[in-house]
C-alpha cells in the first residue's frame, strides 16, 4: 500500500509494522503490562461525543492555536520520545523538521537518540526540551545548561517515571542493556533489509545526550539511575522552577491535586498524560482525568493533553474537555516508520485534514472557538 492510500494513523501503523523488526516496532508500539491503559487511552477518547451543529457558515476554517504566547498552525505538537531512531533511522530529526515546516512545537526528549543541540537546530526555534531529573544533580544541571546554550526557552519536566514501566513485549523480545544479538533479532534484521541497511548507515542508536555517562552501564537499572531519579519531590520541582528562567511545564499529571501543586509553585503549564500507557496499566485513560484537572486549574495555566491521540477529532475532544493543546507521540512516529520523511508528512496531513473536516462538521469555524458546549450532555457534567 502506498502512503497516499493510507487513510488513517492505524493504516500507517500497519505499514510501519511490516517494515520494522519486531523488537524495534514493539519498543514504540507497546505499553505497560496488560496494555489496558494503552488501549483505553484511544477508546476513551473515541467515546467522547461532540454534537454537530449546522447552519453555521464554516466556509473559512482556522486550525491555529495559541499556547504560552505563541501561535501554532495546529493544536498539535510532537511528544518527547526516547530512542526513536531505533524505530526508524533519523526519526528524531525527521520529526523536528516536520514540526518546523508546519509551525508546530517539537519536544526533544532527554533520552532521545539525537543530541539536544542537533534537535534544537533541526526544530529551528520550534523546539522544547524535555528533562528527566537525574539522581545525580550534576547530570541534571549539565542538561539544563546545554538546553539553555542550545536556545531552548521551554522546559518540560517529566514527573511520571518514578519507577521504570514494565513492558511485557520488551521482556519477551529480550530487549536489555547492553543490547544482545539474539536469534530473534537476527531473524528480524534479515526480514527487514531496508531498516537494517538504513540503521547500518545511520549508526547504532543510543541515548545521545548521555553517551559518555551510559557507556559503562551494564543493566537497565544502571541506565535508569543515571537518567531518572525516583526521589523527585515538590521541593525539587520548586528548585527547578527557580533555576529555569523560561517557561516550565510538568508532564505526566493525572490528579487535580498535582495540577494544583504545579500551579502553586509557579509552573506555566502541565501536560495531562499517562505516558501513552507505557508506565502503568492500572491507571485511568488521560482524557477521563482532564475535566477535573481543568476545573482545578481554572484557566490559570496552560493545559496540554496527550496519550491516545489518533484522530483529528481527538484534538477537539480534548479542547471541549478543557485542554488548550495536544501532543501526539506514536501517531507521528508511525508515519516515520511507514515511510521516513514522506510518511511523517502523511501522518500530519491525515491528522490535519481530519481536524479541518471535524471542525466544519462540528459547525465551529476555529479550533479556539470549541468549548464545553460542543459536548453531548453528560460528558460536560463528567468529572
Ligand atoms: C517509545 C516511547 C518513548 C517515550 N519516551 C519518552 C521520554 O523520553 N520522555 C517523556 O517525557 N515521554 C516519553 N514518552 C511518552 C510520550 O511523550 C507521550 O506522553 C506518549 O507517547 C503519548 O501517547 P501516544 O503515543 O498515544 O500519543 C515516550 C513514549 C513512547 C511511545
Amino acid at each position: 500500500m502506498g502512503l497516499d492510500r493510507a487513510a488513517s494513523i492505524e493504516d500507517l501503523r500497519c505499514r510501519a509494522r511490516r517494515r520494522i523488526p519486531r523488537f524495534a516496532f514493539d519498543l514504540v508500539d507497546g505499553g505497560a503490562e496488560s496494555e489496558r491503559n494503552l488501549r483505553r487511552n484511544s477508546e476513551a477518547l473515541e467515546e467522547v461525543e461532540l454534537i454537530p451543529r449546522y447552519m453555521m457558515d464554516v466556509s473559512a476554517l482556522d486550525t491555529r492555536a495559541t499556547l504560552l504566547g505563541q501561535t501554532y498552525d495546529a493544536p498539535l505538537g510532537m511528544a518527547p520520545i526516547g530512542m526513536l531512531n531505533a524505530f526508524w533511522p533519523n526519526a528524531d530529526e525527521t520529526l523536528a523538521r516536520l514540526c518546523k515546516r508546519h509551525n508546530l512545537p517539537y519536544v526533544a526528549s532527554s533520552a532521545a537518540s539525537t543530541t539536544l543541540e542537533a534537535l534544537a537546530e533541526a526544530a529551528d526555534g520550534n523546539g522544547w526540551f524535555q528533562l528527566y531529573v537525574s539522581s545525580d544533580d550534576d547530570v541534571t544541571e549539565g542538561l539544563i545548561q546545554r538546553a539553555e546554550a542550545a536556545g531552548y526557552t521551554t522546559l518540560i519536566v517529566t514527573a511520571d517515571v518514578p519507577a521504570a514501566g514494565k513492558r511485557d513485549r520488551d521482556i519477551r523480545n529480550q530487549l536489555a542493556v547492553p543490547f544482545r544479538i539474539t536469534p530473534a533479532v537476527i531473524a528480524g534484521l534479515l526480514a527487514n533489509p531496508r531498516w537494517s541497511l538504513a540503521t547500518l548507515i545511520h549508526g547504532k542508536p543510543n541515548i545521545a545526550n548521555y553517551a559518555g555517562l551510559l557507556r559503562s552501564a551494564t543493566s537497565y537499572a544502571d541506565v535508569q539511575k543515571t537518567l531518572i531519579t525516583p526521589a523527585l519531590t515538590w521541593e525539587g520541582l520548586e528548585r527547578l522552577r527557580g533555576r529555569w528562567k523560561g517557561k516550565l511545564l510538568v508532564k505526566g499529571i493525572l490528579h487535580p491535586d498535582d495540577a494544583r501543586g504545579c500551579l502553586a509553585i509557579g509552573c506555566d503549564g502541565i501536560i495531562v498524560s499517562n505516558h501513552g500507557g507505557r508506565q502503568v496499566a492500572f491507571g485511568p485513560p488521560t482524557i477521563e482525568m482532564l475535566p477535573a484537572i481543568a476545573e482545578a486549574v481554572g484557566g490559570r495555566m496552560a493545559i496540554i493533553m496527550d496519550s491516545g491521540v489518533r484522530r483529528g477529532a481527538d484534538m477537539l475532544r480534548a479542547k471541549a474537555l478543557g485542554a488548550d493543546f495536544a501532543l501526539a507521540g506514536r501517531a507521528l512516529a508511525y508515519g516515520v516508520g511507514a515511510g521516513g520523511a514522506a510518511g511523517a508528512e502523511r501522518a500530519f496531513e491525515i491528522l490535519h485534514l481530519e481536524l479541518i473536516r471535524a471542525l466544519g462538521q462540528l459547525g465551529a469555524s476555529s479550533f479556539e472557538s470549541v468549548g464545553p458546549s460542543a459536548l453531548r450532555r453528560g460528558h460536560s457534567e463528567a468529572d
